[in-house]
């Protein structure tokens, strides 16, 4: 493939760390192709140059984001991405931790505040249900819902191992209903 031409707001972003995602095989799947496959949403990368009209970064910038699904996939050396969906990437992780981070946190984030509303170190009292809670986006939303809000949280995993690992996402356990705040329990599906 061509290397790609940003315009307006885009970035040219020299990619270094892809994630592979669930929704990658619905994509493959083809109902969602327009014009050459390349797959991939999650991106970590370095911008190598920017649009006429791109304001928020530069050339060296290091940033990460989940891809527009209509536009070329992160599976490449080169993407582009309208900066307005892109940030900078944490340091505190290596580029392959990051790279898996944007889509389910996105998902998780908007769940828990964009469509349930919940007020940041709000949610006292209320016990959200999040099925799957070791999968991707269960396992982001659970972990901002033990930092970010006092919300209970009530998950389900089928395995022994999956269990331990979303208990160990917040405050500690407990096997009872007996529900205190800032929690997180975890059931058998
Ligand atoms: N991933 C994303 O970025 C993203 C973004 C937007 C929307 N979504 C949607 O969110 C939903 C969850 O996606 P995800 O990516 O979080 O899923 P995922 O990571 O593939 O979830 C895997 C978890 O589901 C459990 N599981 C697997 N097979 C199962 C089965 N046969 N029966 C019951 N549980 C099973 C397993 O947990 P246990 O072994 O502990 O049971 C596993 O850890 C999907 O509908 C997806 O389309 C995902």
């Amino acid at each position: 493939m061509p290397r790609p031409f940003p315009d307006l707001r885009d970035l040219l972003v020299k990619i270094e760390a892809i994630s592979v995602n669930p929704v990658d095989t619905k994509l493959r799947a083809g109902a969602q192709l327009a014009g050459p496959p390349i797959l991939g949403l999650d991106a970590i990368g370095t911008v190598e140059s920017a649009g006429p009209e791109v304001e928020l970064f530069e050339a060296g910038d290091r940033i990460w984001y989940a891809c527009d699904a209509t536009r070329l996939g992160s599976y490449a050396e080169y993407g582009l991405v309208d900066e307005r969906i892109a940030g900078r990437r944490p340091v505190s992780v290596s580029s392959a931790q990051a790279a898996a981070l944007p889509l389910t946190a996105i998902t998780g984030w908007e769940l828990l505040f964009d469509r349930l509303k919940v007020p940041e170190s709000g949610g006292n009292g209320q016990s959200p249900l999040v099925v799957d809670a070791s999968g991707g986006v269960g396992s982001i939303l659970v972990q901002l819902a033990s930092k970010l809000t006092a919300l209970t949280v009530i998950g389900t995993a089928s395995r022994a191992a999956t269990q331990t690992w979303v208990r160990e996402f917040g405050a500690p356990c407990h096997r009872s209903w007996h529900t205190a705040p800032g929690s997180i329990y975890c059931c058998r599906h």
